[in-house]
C-alpha cells in the first residue's frame, strides 16, 4: 500500500491543541498523515515530511466547531432585523417568514444556500459544523430540509418542533412531528430539539418531542431559556440533554442544575446582540462549574453570522470570558455540546491519531481574536488533513 503523503506545520509560535494536559505549546510543530494529526512536538524536532508548510511565527489552534446553526432556509429577513434595531422586540412568530420561503424554494436552491454558508464559515476557520432542520414544518418540507442538512453538514439536528405553522391545530402537528415526521427525518439526523418557549412550546410538548426522539434512537438537544424563563434549562438537565441552547435568562435553580450536569449550555452571543437579549450570565455559569459552548447560531431571523471569531470575541469583550475560556468553548466545548469530545472521531482538539482539524490565524496568539476584534485573522485551514483552497 502506498503510504499517504505527510504534511509538516512549522514555525507556529503558539500551538492551541486544548488536548488533555498539554492544552498550549510555543514554538511548535506538527505532522498531518491521512487526516490526522501524525505527531505534534517542538518545532526544532520536527520530523520530515513530503510537504512543508511554514507557519511563520503565527498561531494554530483547532478549527471551530459550530454546534448551532439553522442552514437550511431561504430568504433573508433584513426587514425583520432593521425594524428591531428601530425598537420592535424579537418573537419567535417571526420563524413563519421563513418557513413560508423555504417552502416555496426547490431543493437546489436550499442546497446552494446551505453549502455556500459552509463554504463562508469554513474559510473563516469553522471545520466542523450542526445543522438543524426546522424552517419547512410539514412532512415533506422537514424531509427534504434533513437531506439537505445531511450533505452540507456534519451532525444533522431534528428541529420540527420550532413552532406550530398555521393551519394545522397545535396536537395535531405534536402528534406529527413525534410520529411520522421524525420517523422520516430521524435516519439522516442524530439529535432531536425542541424550541421551548413562549410562542413556541411549554415544557410538558418539549418533553414529549425529546422522548419520542430518544425513543427514535436520537440524542437530546434543546433551546431554552432564550426569551424568558422558560423552563427548558431544567427539562434539558433532567432529560440528560447534551445541550441547551440560549440560557440567556437563568434563575439559580438553572445554574445549580447546569453545574452538577454534564448538560453543555451552549451560549449564542451574535444571537444576543441581534435580538437584543440581555447576554447569559457566562462568568456566574463557569464559575460554578458547568461547561459551556459558544456557537454562531446562523439562520435568516436572529442570527445571520458565520463568524465564530465574532463569537469568541464578543464572549470576551462583553460576556467577562477570558481567551482562553472563549477558546475553548468554541472549539471543545462545541465539541462536547454535540458528543464529540472523546473517542476517535472526537473533534475540537489537536491530539495524535486525532482528526487534523485546525486552522492558523494571521496573528502570533490567539489573544488576537478578541485584541483585534472584527478584522479577519483566517491564514489557513485545514478540514481532515485537507487545506482549503487549495
Ligand atoms: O435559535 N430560537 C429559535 N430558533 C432560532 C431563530 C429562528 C428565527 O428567528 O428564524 C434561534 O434563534
Amino acid at each position: 500500500m502506498t503510504p499517504e503523503p505527510t504534511e509538516l506545520i512549522t514555525g507556529i509560535r503558539e500551538l492551541t491543541t486544548q488536548a488533555d494536559g498539554a492544552p498550549r505549546l510555543a514554538d511548535a510543530a506538527l505532522v498531518i498523515e491521512g487526516g490526522r494529526i501524525a505527531w505534534i512536538g517542538p518545532a526544532s524536532a520536527a520530523p520530515a515530511a513530503d510537504v512543508r508548510t511554514d507557519a511563520g511565527g503565527r498561531a494554530a489552534l483547532p478549527g471551530w466547531v459550530d454546534s448551532h446553526t439553522h442552514l437550511v432556509f431561504a430568504g433573508d429577513r433584513a426587514a425583520e432585523f432593521e425594524a428591531r434595531m428601530g425598537g420592535q422586540p424579537y418573537a419567535a412568530g417571526g420563524i413563519l417568514t421563513t418557513v413560508a420561503a423555504t417552502r416555496a424554494a426547490t431543493e437546489a436552491q436550499l442546497t446552494a444556500t446551505a453549502a455556500r454558508l459552509r463554504r463562508e464559515a469554513e474559510a473563516q476557520g469553522t471545520t466542523f459544523l450542526e445543522s438543524k432542520t426546522g424552517y419547512g414544518l410539514d412532512l415533506a418540507s422537514e424531509a427534504r430540509s434533513a437531506r439537505v442538512a445531511a450533505s452540507v453538514a456534519d451532525v444533522v439536528t431534528f428541529l420540527g418542533a420550532h413552532i406550530v405553522p398555521p393551519g394545522i391545530d397545535r396536537r395535531d402537528y405534536l402528534d406529527l412531528v413525534t410520529g411520522p415526521m421524525l420517523a422520516l427525518v430521524a435516519p439522516h439526523a442524530q439529535f432531536v430539539d425542541v424550541f421551548c418557549e413562549v410562542g413556541a412550546f411549554d415544557v410538558a410538548e418539549s418533553r414529549e418531542v425529546l422522548l419520542a426522539g430518544r425513543a427514535a434512537g436520537l440524542g437530546l438537544r434543546l433551546h431554552g431559556n432564550q426569551l424568558g424563563f422558560s423552563g427548558g434549562v431544567r427539562l434539558a438537565v433532567e432529560l440528560g440533554a447534551a445541550s441547551v441552547d440560549h440560557c440567556n435568562h437563568l434563575e439559580p435553580a438553572d445554574l445549580d442544575a447546569l453545574a452538577a450536569s454534564a448538560t453543555v449550555a451552549t451560549l449564542l452571543p451574535a444571537c444576543d446582540l441581534s435580538t437584543r437579549q440581555p447576554f447569559p450570565p457566562a462568568r456566574r455559569l463557569l464559575d460554578a462549574g458547568a461547561s459551556i459552548a459558544l456557537a454562531t447560531n446562523c439562520n435568516p431571523g436572529s442570527s445571520y453570522t458565520t463568524s465564530m471569531a465574532f463569537c469568541v470575541a464578543t464572549a470576551v469583550l462583553q460576556m467577562g470570558l477570558t481567551i482562553e475560556e472563549a477558546v475553548w468553548a468554541a472549539t471543545r466545548g462545541g465539541a462536547r455540546a454535540l458528543g464529540r469530545d472523546t473517542g476517535t472521531d472526537a473533534v475540537g482538539a489537536l491530539r495524535v491519531g486525532g482528526r487534523a482539524d485546525l486552522q492558523v490565524l494571521d496573528a502570533p496568539s490567539v489573544a488576537h481574536l478578541a485584541y483585534r476584534p472584527g478584522v479577519p485573522l483566517t491564514w489557513a485551514v485545514w478540514r481532515q488533513g485537507v487545506r482549503a483552497g487549495r
